[in-house]
């Protein structure tokens, strides 16, 4: 047995495959080959980078047609509850209108044009009542625009202002209710991803608009509690937010009648007074109140139509009286805070 070892090693080391002599001859061959790998150099690396561009643009078209074939194959889990439930897996929109020459009828027929939509409410904050002509218009637009033949598009009168933006309406079938102001759309694509977060979460607002508020310390330290509003600068710098807008938030419709009917009649009092300038605040505080829970921030784009200034016209100073005035009217601070920034993992390109 030993013998027969060794015989096998000394073979090894005197025959052809001595790994010294390979060694010996593989470092004359690689000398001899980066030589000429080094004057080779600049073409090589531009077939490499050639590749590597060639590699990289099949990446990309393979998954632009891998997504497109998910689509295709009809790998869309949301369609089917669709189907089956209409009113569970659809949503009414509510448009605050309150200016003469709003976009109104473009942003109604833009929503009407998404899947989820049920049903368009116009609230109607004008003095003056609206038009015949611009009735049928509406209509027609909305019509045109739909994949439902019984789309519905009310206008809900509302005498000129007072607090009655968030009034609940007898016709909505929908637990869902997507608020927004007149100028702003938010794309359909968006917009479903916002309803089905609001699925998971539907006693919660879940908007595309978030703004924050924080104590102010310098009053504070001098014995005054005063809190601050902050907008979405602050919201980018802090990476925190407290509340989401009803400018562009989905919110169940059982606050409606939270709002309007169950609300202490000094709060009531309040809004009526303020009109137009402190209900989205309000709106927010009455469902943190009511659930305990943060808003959810949806990443999002959303257009402005409108001209600008005239929905940002509310100062700083007034946003900030709101918040404290309505504030005062609450045991607590009912707002909470919250980071968490919801985003489509399938429009996300890293991990
Ligand atoms: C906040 O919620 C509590 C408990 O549900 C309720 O009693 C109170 O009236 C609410 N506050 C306001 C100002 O609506």
């Amino acid at each position: 047995m030993s013998s027969t070892l060794i015989g096998i090693r000394d073979d090894t080391v005197d025959g052809l495959y001595s790994p010294a002599k390979q060694k010996a001859a593989n470092r004359g061959n690689y000398t001899s080959r980066s030589a000429l790998f080094l004057r080779r150099a600049p073409q090589l690396l531009a077939a490499v980078k050639f590749k590597l561009l060639l590699a990289f643009s099949l990446l990309c078209l393979a998954i632009f047609l891998s997504s497109k074939l998910s689509s295709f194959m009809g790998w869309i889990p949301d369609r089917a509850s669709l189907v089956s439930s209409p009113y569970r897996g659809s949503y009414t929109v509510l448009i605050n209108t309150w200016r003469r020459n709003s976009p109104l009828k473009r942003t109604a027929a833009h929503y009407a044009s998404c899947v989820g939509a049920d049903a368009i409410h116009v609230v109607w904050s004008e003095i003056e009542p609206p038009s015949e002509r611009l009735k049928s218009d509406l209509d027609r637009a909305v019509k045109l625009k739909s994949w439902r033949p019984d789309i519905r598009v009310e206008i809900e009168e509302n005498g000129g202002g007072g607090s009655g933006r968030f009034k609940p309406i007898d016709e909505v079938r929908t637990d869902a209710i997507f608020s927004v102001d007149d100028d702003v759309i938010v794309p359909c694509s968006s917009l479903e991803f916002a309803f089905s977060v609001w699925k998971t979460a539907p006693l919660t607002m879940v908007g595309f608009v978030p703004r924050m508020h924080w104590l102010d310390l310098d009053l504070l330290k001098s014995g005054g509690v005063f809190h601050r509003y902050g907008g979405w600068l602050s919201v980018w710098w802090m990476g925190s937010y407290s509340m989401v807008l009803s400018k562009a938030a989905f919110f169940h419709k059982k606050y409606l009648d939270l709002y309007t009917n169950e609300m202490p009649s000094p709060l009531q009092d309040y809004l009526a007074r303020e009109r137009q300038n402190c209900e989205d605040i309000a709106m927010s505080m009455v469902v943190a109140n009511a659930s305990g829970t943060p808003p959810l921030w949806v990443k999002g784009k959303i257009q402005e139509i409108g001209s600008w200034g005239t929905s940002n016209g509310k100062g700083k100073e007034k946003r900030n009286e709101c918040l404290n005035d309505l504030l005062s009217f609450y045991e607590t601070v009912p707002l909470l805070s919250t980071n968490v920034k919801i985003v489509n993992a399938r429009q996300e390109w890293v991990w």
